[in-house]
């Protein structure tokens, strides 16, 4: 009798220690990639119309709105229930501690839901001097965050499903599916020099584990600066594009890299080194359309597409009866232009042109943004050739204005037939 109890005894604990996690067996999986949602603790604003200003004077993003825009997602993910959610980096507005400490609230939210989530730092979250809070028409100094305390508190977001981490515990590679491969690279960036790159430890060791993997094994990367330019300017892409991103490409290329998904630039854009490797910059969750992406590895394919958060659905569901909420496409839409149109109208204010030129030109510049940061130009380029601001443009000659001479750059990279907001891959 003894005995039969421990061979059953040591049956179980062979069948507890020896069986592969479930999740590790699945064929077919979804990520969610959000990216650059540059969360502020409203322990940190009080939302005055000087913030809010600042913001429109900025890039557009909806810091201000930060709180209920993450929330939305937060929902969304758990009615959704991919395998995992990927961020990669620019949590917060400037790296400030009590932004780290209540945005990792809504991920723990997410894992309780069962869903895996994978963090890296972006260059505003660590090592990061310019973590303010905000008062009315001042700002005052917020506690910063380093490498060591990001690794703390997000050492239950990524780390503690990987099973290698780079040596310096900021990089590591999880398997999500069956030969279904992460590998979230820390890429840090001096905020003194504004350039960013890979740490030769973390390309060593990058080259040693996939190195390991079966050939055909999927593999996916995760970066916050883009592996390649998004926007077809080197003079403009430095601050974006890593700067020894052809040493990282070439591990790419050596063991076939799938897909690598970054953010930074702000921009939703599908890049290809000239090696063929497809870099997908996803736009800022916080920023107008508010979407992330969504990417589907079946035996056969990759599918990647975006989605917007549903904030007011989230609003809806949840009682919300305020205008910016209830109706927040309308507002979103409208914050992100009356940034954008603001900026190209103060840029021709010495121009020789009439207030309804400068009016027909700055609406032109501000809904080619629209599009822009959204990856729908394609949407948008038949109706700017018909346009007002297009006509006047032209008609006088303003090729040599920044604004005008930045679309021109941008529409050189630009497939005017199809969005930037789907890609697949047949394996
Ligand atoms: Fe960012
Ligand atoms: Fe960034």
């Amino acid at each position: 009798m003894k005995k039969l109890f421990a061979l059953l005894l040591a049956g179980a604990l062979c069948f507890t220690a020896c069986a592969a996690d479930p999740k590790e067996e699945k064929t077919e999986i979804t990520l969610f990639h959000a990216t650059d949602m540059h969360y502020l603790s409203p322990q940190l604003t009080d939302n005055s119309d000087a913030f809010v200003q600042m913001l429109l004077d900025g890039d557009g993003k909806m810091t201000h709105l930060c709180e209920e825009i993450c929330n939305a997602f937060t929902e969304q993910v758990i009615a959704a229930k991919p395998d995992a959610v990927l961020i990669s980096g620019d949590i917060t507005f400037n790296g400030e501690k009590l932004s780290h400490e209540d945005f990792i609230l809504k991920l723990k939210k997410i894992e309780e839901a069962g869903v895996d989530v994978i963090a890296i730092p972006g260059n505003h979250d660590v090592e990061y001097p310019f973590s303010r809070g905000y008062e009315g028409n001042n700002s005052y100094k917020a506690e910063y965050t380093t490498e060591a305390d990001f690794i703390e508190y997000y050492k239950n977001f990524g780390p503690d499903i990987a099973y290698t981490k780079s040596a310096d515990g900021l990089s590591y590679i999880a398997k999500l599916g069956k030969n279904i491969y992460v590998a979230a690279i820390y890429t840090p960036q001096s905020f003194m020099t504004g350039v960013p790159g890979v740490e030769k430890e973390t390309l060593d060791w990058l080259d040693g584990e996939l190195a390991k993997l079966d050939a055909d094994a999927k593999i996916i990367t995760l970066t916050h600066q883009n592996i390649t330019n998004h926007y077809p300017d080197d003079d403009f892409s430095y601050k974006y594009t890593l700067a020894n991103n052809e040493e990282l490409v070439e591990i790419y290329d050596k063991y076939g890299v799938d897909l690598n998904l970054s953010g930074h630039i702000h921009l939703q854009h599908i890049g290809q080194t000239e090696s063929g490797i497809t870099d997908i910059a996803t736009s800022s969750l916080t920023i107008r359309e508010c979407q992330y992406g969504v990417i589907r590895i079946t035996p056969e394919k990759m599918f990647y597409n975006t989605e917007k958060v549903d904030v007011q659905g989230w609003a809806a569901a949840n009682g919300i009866t305020d205008e910016v909420f209830a109706e927040f496409d309308k507002y979103n839409d409208e914050f992100y232009f009356t940034s954008a149109y603001a900026k190209a109208l103060s840029s021709l204010e010495e121009a020789k042109l009439t207030d309804e030129e400068k009016d027909a030109l700055a609406a032109l510049w501000a809904n080619f943004n629209v599009h822009y940061f959204a990856g729908t130009v394609n949407e948008f380029y038949p109706r700017m050739l018909e346009s007002e601001g297009y006509r006047i443009w032209q008609e006088k000659g303003l090729d040599s204005n920044w604004n005008f001479a930045y679309i021109t750059t941008a529409l050189g990279d630009i497939d005017l037939e199809k969005p930037q907001t789907s890609w697949e891959k047949t394996f």
